[in-house]
Parts: structure tokens; C-alpha cells; sequence
């Protein structure tokens, strides 16, 4: 794996053997850290983590994966910076880029990203963009390969509700990237791109993987290994959107019945959370008092069940960006 001073602002960014090493490396640096061995291999290092959007996840695993690593990071949340409002992206690249190591962008526009690459002269990462989660995709193969215990090219995940959103266009991607059988079921309205699908399927012809997008969520999710599901309303869109969404994906809820429509007893939950499975939150609190649903995407049975492996995703999430930093900032990481 040679991904010294590369940028990673979509998930085909890397190959499949270059995915494969930096999950390789993920899981290294996770034995590391949790024996108390952990080498700094990025010590002296500063990264910028930009944000447009609010964050827990993804800031927190940059911060906490630079620290682990002898790195600095400083972040700049929404509002923070000149960026967008008195300050263009190509200006604000060349500034930070004379700065800092490497960039961390989570924001709207993809372009924003490209852009920031092209004229930061260091790594850019993609925190999230309207099109792309390729962090999390990282996290959600590696929780996959260790729950499964099997190569990513045996396993099957079927990504069910809002398809048209930047998770389901990255994990079918990485999916497809890595030989996986990715599935999605989603209505009609909310169903992936036709540009992602394209490029999920020439990946799955190269891979010996399978790609198949239906609006049946029973049909789709017949003995998969995995299931997964994310938020009806993005980060980023506006809050009128949650009726609308809801009327339109409320069939896709994962909950007991469609777990047990996999017909698979070993089957795993994932979501790249944050996750309305109760009434605990402001949104989830609205939803409950004007529609009476007490959870959206996820039932609360199936979130805190057994099946479950959304916590082991999100800690994924710190050693796969870290993984990130330290190949594109110090090499391989050996
Ligand atoms: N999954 C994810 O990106 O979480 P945050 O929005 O909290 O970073």
C-alpha cells in the first residue's frame, strides 16, 4: 500500500488491495491501542478538522486518532472559519495547506472536497459530504470482516430505506469494491443514483461481487449476513422533510419482522448512528408527540438486541480513520 500524501474524498479512491491494507492496518493499530502498545507515528504532525455540519463520530475519531498518534488537531466547527461566506474553497485550500499536514472537510458540496484536494497540496479526507460517507464505509467493512469472521468477498449486506443518501452510495461502492453482495431496498423516489449504481456495478463485475437495487424489502432481505440502515432525514436537509420521508419509509423500518425475514439467526444489525430507535432525542420526541411512532429506521428490540453491532461500528470508526491518517500522512505504518 503506497497512499503517502494521498487524498481519500470517495470510497473507489482506493483500490480493492489498498482498501484491504488500510483495514488491515485499522485492526493493527486496534490491537495496538488496546494493549497499551501503541506506537506515534505522527508525532509533530497538525491536521485541520473543517467542519459545515455537526459531528460526534467523525471529529471525534480524527481528534482522538491524531492524539493516539503524537498528531495535533485543531477543529474548526460550522461557523468558525471564513470558509464559504468571505473566504472561496480555493483560497481556504492553499491557506490551510500551508498550515497543516492534512485536511479533514465535512461539508455539502463533494466539489468543496475536489477542490480543497486539488489546491491544498496536502491529504484531504472526506468527513462526509452530500454525496459520499467514505469514512464510514471504512468502519462498516471492518465491523463487518470481524463480526463475520469470513472474507468481505463471502459476505452479503442489504442496506435498507433511504438509498438515495451519501452511507448507501458508499457502502455500495466499498462493497462492490470488495466483492461483496450489496443489496438495497428502497422506494422508488429514494433508491441510489444512476451514477453510483453504475459505478457499484462495473466495481462488483471486477470484484466477482453482485449488486441489486429493489423497492421489496422482504425479497432484498432474504438470508443476508447483514442489514443496515441509516437516518430518513440526512444531515444537511431541512427538518420539513421528516413527514414526507416517513409516510415514504416506514415500510423500510428494520425491525422484528424484517429480521426475521432474513431467515439468517446469525444475522447483524449496523448503523452508522446517529440512530431514532426511541423517544430519547428532540427529533425523536416531535416525531412520537405529532405521529406516534416511538422510533423511525430502527425499532429499539432490534437496536439494543444482541444483533446488534452498532457500538463495535462507531469504535471502528476512530481505528479506520486513524488507519487513514497514518498511511496517508507516514506511509504504510509499519
Ligand atoms: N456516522 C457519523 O458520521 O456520525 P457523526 O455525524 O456523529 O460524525
Amino acid at each position: 500500500m503506497d497512499l503517502l500524501g494521498r487524498s481519500y474524498l470517495k470510497d473507489s479512491d482506493l483500490n480493492a488491495e489498498e482498501y484491504e491494507a488500510v483495514l488491515d492496518l485499522a485492526a493493527r493499530l486496534r490491537e495496538e491501542k488496546r494493549s497499551r502498545r501503541e506506537r506515534r507515528r505522527l508525532e509533530g504532525r497538525t491536521i485541520a478538522l473543517l467542519f459545515e455540519k455537526t459531528s460526534t463520530r467523525t471529529r471525534s475519531a480524527f481528534e482522538v486518532g491524531a492524539r493516539d498518534q503524537g498528531a495535533h488537531a485543531v477543529y474548526m466547527g460550522p461557523g468558525e472559519t471564513q470558509f464559504g461566506v468571505k473566504e472561496s474553497t480555493k483560497d481556504t485550500a492553499r491557506v490551510l495547506g500551508r498550515m497543516f499536514d492534512g485536511i479533514e472537510f465535512r461539508g455539502f458540496r463533494q466539489s468543496d472536497a475536489e477542490e480543497l484536494a486539488a489546491y491544498a497540496g496536502v491529504p484531504v479526507w472526506n468527513g462526509l459530504t452530500d454525496r459520499w460517507h467514505p469514512t464510514q464505509s471504512l468502519a462498516d467493512l471492518l465491523t463487518m470482516r470481524d463480526h463475520a469472521r469470513r472474507p468481505l468477498r463471502d459476505l452479503s449486506v442489504c442496506f435498507v430505506g433511504d438509498g438515495a443518501a451519501n452511507t448507501c452510495a458508499s457502502l455500495l461502492v466499498a462493497g462492490a469494491l470488495m466483492g461483496m453482495d450489496v443489496r438495497v431496498a428502497a422506494p422508488a423516489a429514494r433508491q441510489p443514483a444512476p451514477s453510483v449504481l453504475a459505478e457499484a456495478t462495473t466495481l462488483a463485475a471486477a470484484s466477482g461481487g453482485s449488486v441489486r437495487v429493489t423497492d421489496d424489502p422482504h425479497a432484498a432481505v432474504a438470508g443476508v449476513d447483514f442489514l443496515y440502515t441509516d437516518v430518513w432525514v440526512s444531515l444537511g436537509e431541512p427538518d420539513e422533510l421528516w413527514d414526507e420521508r416517513i409516510d415514504l419509509l416506514l415500510p423500510y423500518q428494520v425491525n422484528v419482522d424484517l429480521v426475521e425475514a432474513t431467515g439468517n439467526p446469525h444475522v447483524r444489525f449496523l448503523h452508522c448512528l446517529p440512530a431514532f430507535h426511541d423517544t430519547h432525542t428532540e427529533i425523536g420526541r416531535r416525531v412520537f408527540e405529532k405521529r406516534g411512532l416511538r422510533a423511525m429506521e430502527v425499532t429499539d428490540d432490534v437496536f439494543e438486541s444482541p444483533a446488534s453491532a452498532v457500538f463495535d461500528e462507531a469504535e471502528n470508526r476512530l481505528h479506520t480513520v486513524k488507519a487513514l491518517l497514518v498511511a496517508t500522512l507516514a506511509g504504510d505504518g509499519g
